[in-house]
């Protein structure tokens, strides 16, 4: 079965990174997708702009439960990640939802002004591997192990989608971390997959984006092979292809899949 048989029934999805860019405009995707009685949790930092983006979904989707989780993803535990999916939740039973859906679309670009050897404070290093990295993994896990039912792949879909990035495969000057934490997100998926064959992975890189983080990136890099790059393309632009090769559903498990791949 594809999984566009799976959109329109009842389904808990988590977006992070939610509060703006990619993030909102995927979150506005998924829940014109979800059926009756379906869950979207919303993670960022930013109560404001999640408040905002709950309450145009809740009036376009009344029949959609939407709940804020305000989480520093660079500073929470494992205790915070639990309590956020339980409050999403709010007793409801995991087996009860068709449909289970986890992307991981925070991240941060780092400081795109420094080269490999500026790179001194360890605190700074692993502040930044704790967003875009330490976090993903162990929301994944707390995610999967809420959905560990004993309901067979047909009765209950789980997809993971990890926001990855060409940098997660070709080096960037200028983007070192950023380059390291997405393939060091990219190969977690992999071995994700190949664990878990009932799960359907997907690494999806948006392609440039109109974003902040591709403003920051302008701004900041000091490279021309990145400083000549013309204008991105739109949230939704890229969402609506993150949104079709869902729903074909013909990628590998664990593949990483551009937006510009055939
Ligand atoms: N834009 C591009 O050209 C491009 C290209 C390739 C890949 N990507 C990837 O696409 C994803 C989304 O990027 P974007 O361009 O939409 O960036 P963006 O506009 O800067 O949005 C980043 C999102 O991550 C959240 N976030 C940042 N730090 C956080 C923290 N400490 N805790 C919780 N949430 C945090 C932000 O929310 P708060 O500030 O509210 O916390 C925001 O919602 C990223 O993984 C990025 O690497 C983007």
């Amino acid at each position: 079965m594809d999984e566009s048989c799976y959109w329109n029934q009842k389904t808990f999805a988590i977006v992070t990174g939610a509060s703006r860019g990619i993030g909102r405009t995927l979150a506005e995707k998924i829940s014109k997708q979800m059926g009756a009685d379906s869950v979207l949790l919303l993670i960022s930092r930013d109560e404001k702009d999640l408040d905002s983006l709950q309450k145009a979904i809740e009036t376009d989707r009344p029949s959609v439960r939407v709940h804020v989780g305000v989480t520093d993803l660079s500073s929470c535990d494992e205790s915070a990640l639990n309590g956020v999916v339980s409050s999403a939740l709010a007793g409801e039973s995991a087996e009860s939802f068709a449909h289970a859906l986890c992307v991981h679309n925070a991240g941060s670009l780092g400081d795109a002004t420094k080269r490999c050897t500026d790179l001194v404070s360890v605190n700074s290093c692993v502040q930044y591997f704790q967003l875009n990295l330490a976090s993903v993994v162990v929301l994944n896990a707390i995610f999967l192990r809420r959905f560990a039912s004993s309901l067979s792949p047909v009765q209950q879909r789980k997809t993971v989608v990890n926001m990855s990035s060409l940098c997660g495969v070709e080096p960037f000057s200028s983007l070192s971390l950023y380059c390291t934490g997405k393939a060091g997100r990219d190969m977690f998926f992999k071995v994700l997959a190949k664990e878990e064959p009932d799960v359907r992975v997907l690494n999806y890189a948006p392609g440039p984006v109109e974003t902040n983080m591709r403003t920051q990136l302008l701004h900041q890099s000091w490279t021309e092979e990145i400083k000549s790059g013309g204008l991105g393309l739109t949230t939704e632009m890229t969402c609506d292809r993150l949104m079709a090769i869902l729903a074909g559903d013909s990628y590998a498990s664990g593949a990483h899949v551009d937006y510009y791949d055939p």
